[in-house]
């Protein structure tokens, strides 16, 4: 496997509304959609579709959220082999709603993805021998990301985290120190360096903070105000994002991690390469879903070209 992804796999209900809820309220909405999500399993699938050989670890419930799951990886041609069937557990379900502006919220019920133990570091461990890049996120139990990432550090992969969600403590030093490139969103930055970056000083301030406390590399999305990144090598850059008409932003941070690990394992530079993820990420925004509206080859290609 080129690529292989650690994490979180969840069945999304996401409602469609011209705003919002507040505490309390009962919206009328507009329409639903059901499909693949999780942090874990939309990188994979961006991944993918992108055309990397891409292998998922995770685990779901012995339910039916838990069959659509695995009809949704067939769909995609994602290798299911590495889902692990939990009995004892719920498949998580990811609520979602969305407002007319594509913004949304998400309440993700952990089910299956917080039973996730060392056993399946352990199961990771083969696929992840000769594999270019693994890539993880914050929706399993933090001790076992910090396992796989270590893992996957000694089987020589990049080692990809998105920190999100961002736990209310923060972030540990060594958590930042066991990976390679760190991915926070605006909202996730602001929990570890104090302060929400929204354009590019602020951007760059954020990503440089987070490399003095620890990551060797860190990237900042921050949706259409662009993406910001830092190495501790000393270099910075910041790469404006794509115009597009965006409509559900739900998994555009998961498509951006799954396309950056298909660029760098292509051998992009990390500039390069930020600009390909942020041309997967901008399509994905452009359809509704998670997983589902990932970007193909063929469309990043295209929207590359026409910005050349
Ligand atoms: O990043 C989007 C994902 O977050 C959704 O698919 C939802 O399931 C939550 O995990």
């Amino acid at each position: 496997m080129t690529v292989v992804v650690f994490g979180s796999v969840t069945w999304d209900v996401a409602a469609f509304a011209d705003r919002l809820p507040k505490p309390g309220e009962t919206l009328l909405g507009k329409n639903y959609i059901t499909g693949l999500g999780g942090k874990g399993a939309n990188q994979a699938a961006a991944a993918v579709k992108l055309g990397a050989p891409t292998k998922f670890f995770g685990r779901i419930g012995d339910d039916q959220f838990g069959q659509d799951v695995i009809a949704a990886f067939d769909k995609l041609n994602l290798d299911s082999s590495g889902v692990l069937i939990d009995p004892e557990v719920a498949t998580a379900l990811g609520v979602i709603l969305v407002d007319a502006n594509g913004e949304n919220a998400i309440i993700q019920a952990a089910g299956a993805n917080r039973r996730i133990d060392e056993t399946d570091v352990v199961r990771a461990s083969q696929a992840l021998e000769g594999a270019k890049a693994l890539l993880l996120q914050f929706e399993i139990p933090l001790e076992i990301t910090l396992s796989a990432a270590r893992a996957g550090r000694k089987a020589g992969a990049t080692v990809i985290l998105d920190p999100a969600p961002a736990p209310s403590d923060g972030i540990a030093g060594s958590v930042l120190m066991a990976v390679d490139i760190i991915t926070p969103n605006e909202v996730e930055a602001e929990t570890y360096v104090g302060f929400r970056p929204y354009d590019k000083k602020t951007g760059i301030a954020a990503a440089v903070r987070l490399v003095d406390i620890g990551a060797p590399s860190a990237i900042v999305t921050m949706g259409a105000n662009g993406t910001a990144w830092a190495t501790a090598g000393g270099e910075s850059g910041f790469q404006p994002a794509f115009r597009v008409d965006a409509i559900d932003t739900v998994g555009a941070g998961d498509c951006f991690n799954g396309a950056l690990a298909v660029a760098l394992t292509e051998g992009l530079a990390l500039p390069a390469a930020i600009r390909f993820a942020s041309v997967a990420a901008a399509i994905s925004t452009t359809r509704s879903g998670a997983a589902n509206s990932a970007a193909t080859r063929e469309e990043v290609d295209r929207l590359l070209d026409f910005n050349c």
